[in-house]
């Protein structure tokens, strides 16, 4: 019997291939499934066979990432706790959906991934999975009797014991998790609120803002329908728009979130995320959104987001839930279509225009001085019958007085 791992060829995920073999008598299939985290996947596959791996496949789903799962967050303003922008929370649907579909081909009893048992990841992955492939076994190493490694260097020792000798990193690093839309870290200093983050040796992304360039550096965007098209009148795929504003956003230390968000399994935990292209995206397309939605239409959106970027954030992606929060939102994009016109500067996202062929805002009933679409005196009757319940209760309670 077959099984899939996802597997990064870190320390974690080749250890858990012995480990896989031994205990359940498994066949092994490797696969490794990029998002964009630019880890080097020279060798893997080498790696992969050494350690007892009958197979390794490495899938790129940068596009399907971004497409599908990216551009529907970018739309709905999806942003968890006011800050987290949702880089992992948003990877894991479509790493969990890959790995179903190859344990599909190999006919695969079971899939197998290397989260801790104390995190939001393995409930992402989980509930991916049930979705999809309620027959498919799941195995978390972590969270079984049967491992008993609980260190690097038990790790280590045990692969060494199964004639796998290969160069590990000595890792005193962050827990860090990358793909296209950011990077988190957390662990070492971060661990303790208390403690200011170390960003000389943190930031992978780009440059803190006080070591930003003095110079601020203009661009412009255009969107269609809530999709992102064109950088400096640069037509590109949003995987290249992606990569072009992180560049960008980088450069100019775009995007740094420094926060203690609440984990679904209950705990607080204390991370620093670098987003800087997708920082600049939802700026941008809220940007355009201002001169377009009407404001019943925003404010029932901004509900929605809140309920969409916790969604995505609990692993609930292949869910009715999402299905509708999605039609509504996509329902919202069909004239956010115009052009963003922004600066960039130490941090900052500062605008510098915006246009759109179905803007809403109109001057001359805007301005102070003309119109006959708005008259000043129409304000009287509406601020009669809008004001009429607090001025009812008022005279009933003879609150007037006692003010
Ligand atoms: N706390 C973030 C989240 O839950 C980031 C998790 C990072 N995952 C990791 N395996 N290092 O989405
Ligand atoms: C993990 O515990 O595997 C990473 C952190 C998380 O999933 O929240």
């Amino acid at each position: 019997e077959k099984v899939v791992l996802a597997y990064s060829g870190g320390l974690d995920t080749t250890a858990i291939i012995p480990w896989l073999k031994e205990n359940f008598d498994y066949e092994v299939v490797c696969v490794c499934i990029d998002v964009g985290q630019e880890s080097e996947l020279d060798g893997l596959e080498e790696r992969a066979k050494l350690s007892g791996a009958s197979k390794l496949y490495i899938e790129d789903v940068v596009d399907e990432f971004c497409d599908d799962y990216v551009v529907p967050c970018v739309q709905a303003n999806a942003v968890y706790e006011y800050k987290y922008l949702l880089g992992t929370s948003m990877a894991r649907p479509v790493i969990a959906k890959r790995l179903v579909e190859i344990a599909r081909k190999e006919g695969a009893v079971a899939i197998c991934h290397g989260a801790t048992g104390k995190g939001n990841d393995q409930v992402r992955f989980e509930l991916g999975i049930k979705a999809l492939a309620p027959d498919i076994k799941i195995i978390a190493p972590w969270r079984s009797e049967l491992w008993k490694l609980d260190s690097r260097e038990s790790e280590i020792e045990y692969c060494k014991a199964h004639g796998i000798d290969l160069p590990f990193a000595a890792d005193s690093s962050y827990s860090r998790d990358r793909n296209l839309w950011h990077i988190s870290h957390e662990g070492l200093e971060l661990e303790d609120p208390a403690n200011a983050p170390n960003y000389d040796h943190l930031l992978v992304l780009g440059t803190h803002p006080e070591k930003a360039p003095d110079e601020a550096e203009e661009i412009t965007m255009t969107f269609e329908q809530g999709i992102p098209k064109t950088i400096n009148g640069e037509a590109m795929k949003v995987s290249d728009i992606i990569r072009t504003l992180n560049k960008l956003g980088g450069k100019h230390g775009i995007g740094i979130v420094d926060i203690v968000e609440n984990r679904v399994v209950g705990m607080k935990s204390r991370g620093v995320y670098e987003t800087p292209g997708g920082t600049i995206l939802l700026e941008a397309h809220e940007q355009l959104e201002e001169l377009i939605l009407d404001r019943d239409t925003m404010t029932a959106k901004k509900d929605i987001a809140n309920k969409f970027a916790d969604i995505v954030y609990e692993g609930k992606w292949f869910t009715p839930l999402r299905e509708a929060c999605q039609a509504f939102i996509e329902s919202t994009q069909k004239y956010v279509t115009g052009e963003v016109k922004f600066k960039l500067y130490k941090g900052n996202i500062i605008k510098m225009g915006t246009t759109s062929p179905y803007s809403m805002y109109s001057e001359s009933i805007a301005s102070f001085t003309t119109g006959d679409l708005y008259d000043h005196k129409d304000a009287d009757g509406f601020i009669n019958l809008f004001g009429l319940s607090l001025k009812v209760r008022a005279m009933k309670q003879g609150s007037f007085v006692e003010l």
